[in-house]
């Protein structure tokens, strides 16, 4: 069983930042967006590209090469040219420390 995995401190990790952890030797993408934490594996599943960096907005996260947007709180594409959806991982906050886990 893969352990969690420290993002870093809640007050550190700001509205709207973005880390990039590694959980079981996959890379997964930490965003902060109105006030909750939310990881997604840091690959786009329609080119294999990395959605850390991309604009968070509405919920969503864009992938930056070719515009498909991911539901934060789901992973599910919400706009082609992605189809499938992004795993999702499950965040915690314990003692004020940010944690990665896989659901
Ligand atoms: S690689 Fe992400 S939309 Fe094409």
């Amino acid at each position: 069983m893969t352990e969690r995995v420290r993002v870093g401190h809640e007050a550190a990790l700001i509205e709207g930042s973005q880390t990039e952890v590694q959980v079981g030797g996959v890379g997964v993408v930490v965003v902060r967006y109105e006030g909750q934490f939310y990881a997604l594996r840091n690959n786009c599943t329609h080119k294999d590209y990395p959605l850390l960096g991309g604009d968070v907005g509405a919920g969503r996260i864009t992938c930056e090469k070719h515009g498909a947007k991911f539901e934060l709180s789901t992973g599910k594409p919400k706009t082609l040219p992605a189809v499938k959806p992004v795993k999702l991982y499950r965040t915690e906050v314990d003692g004020g420390e940010v944690y990665v886990l896989p659901l």
